[in-house]
């Protein structure tokens, strides 16, 4: 197949680009910055030469958005807002003016969406959506304004010919340098992988491998439309999260971190606390109703063999 990865340079682009290619696929890649073979430019906002990749190709799957990994800033809030519905307009158009539109289109979104809670798992059709929670910051609502604001963009694309998927991503872990699995061991290998917070906030994560097969079933399953989640079936509570990591790397203990530190660390990091303080859980309703399998279901397992990989790097 050819599949198209608008934003495939970051760290789900290089999951995906690396298992899609060893499986046989063409994979081209729109940024803003291209330099490898297989990457075309575009500038994620605007139509141009780039479209042409999209006629004739079997796969979209757009990831393009600017890291939320940042200070909740006005403009940073903004350019995660404009990078995401802007570049989620250009490639609807860009299918829909083709004259040979791809099959299917995997948007991504997030698991963010759905509302910070400790009570119920979130799926895709009792999940209670973010945004109006008492008791957490207002600020909080930002991010699930954006990633509202993105699917509606998907929603609203006019791509008949085309089935549309919206990924619902938890953080995707992979034991590529730089991502989230690897800035979290880090932390664990220095004895800071403690819980944060107490620790009682849900966290929710899927394994690379399982992150890629989700996108072939979903690229595959012609009856799969609309929101999906792509989350293991067992998120559990940042506390036991931290401890399955530790025990991954073999680290026995982890100093637990109080609110007030991880503004002071997330300060020093350039990001935002809600990152770590929301409780994202989120499961996979639609997945498994529609017959998926998870290689990697729990976390223990997951991390262990993370960590295994990340060894072997
Ligand atoms: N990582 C996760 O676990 C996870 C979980 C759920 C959802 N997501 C979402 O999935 C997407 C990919 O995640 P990721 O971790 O791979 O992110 P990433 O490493 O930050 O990569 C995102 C890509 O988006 C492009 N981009 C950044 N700012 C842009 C802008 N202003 N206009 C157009 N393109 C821009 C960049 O490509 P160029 O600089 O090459 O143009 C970059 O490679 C993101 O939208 C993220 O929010 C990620």
């Amino acid at each position: 197949m050819k599949i198209v990865i608008p934003g495939g340079t970051g760290q789900v682009g290089s999951v995906l680009k690396r298992a899609l290619t060893a499986a046989g696929h063409e994979v081209v890649v729109l940024t803003r910055r291209p330099v490898r073979p297989g990457e075309v430019h575009w500038d994620g906002r605007t139509s141009g030469p780039w479209a042409e990749t999209i006629d004739g190709s079997d796969v979209v799957i757009n990831l393009a958005g600017r890291s939320v990994s940042c200070r909740y800033t006005p403009a940073n809030l903004q350019a995660m807002m404009e990078s995401r519905v802007l570049s989620t307009r250009v490639v609807g158009e860009a299918i829909n003016a083709a004259a040979h539109p791809p099959r299917v289109w995997l948007q991504m979104s997030t698991a963010t969406i759905y509302a910070h809670r400790f009570d119920a798992p979130n799926d895709e059709a009792t999940g209670v959506m973010g945004g109006a929670e008492s008791g957490v910051p207002r600020y909080w609502s930002s991010s699930v304004d954006i990633a509202k604001a993105w699917e509606r963009e998907q929603e609203q694309a006019g791509t008949p010919r085309t089935r549309k998927v919206a990924l619902r991503a938890a953080m995707v872990m992979s034991p590529d340098r730089g991502g989230v699995f690897d800035v979290l061991s880090w932390l664990a290998r220095l004895g800071l992988g403690g819980p944060v917070a107490g620790g009682a906030q849900y966290v929710s994560w899927i394994h690379d491998h399982d992150f890629v097969r989700a996108v072939e079933f979903l690229s595959e399953r012609d009856d799969v439309a609309g929101p999906v989640n792509l989350a293991a079936p067992e998120p559990l509570p940042h506390r036991a999260f931290m401890r399955g990591l530790r025990a991954a790397w073999r680290v026995p203990v982890g100093l637990p971190a109080m609110r007030w530190m991880t503004e002071v660390g997330a300060f020093a990091l350039r990001s935002d606390t809600e990152l770590l303080l929301k409780s994202r859980r989120v499961v996979p309703g639609r997945l498994l109703e529609e017959g998926f399998t998870f290689a990697y279901p729990r976390w223990p397992e997951a991390a262990h063999e993370l960590a295994r990989r990340r060894r072997g790097a």
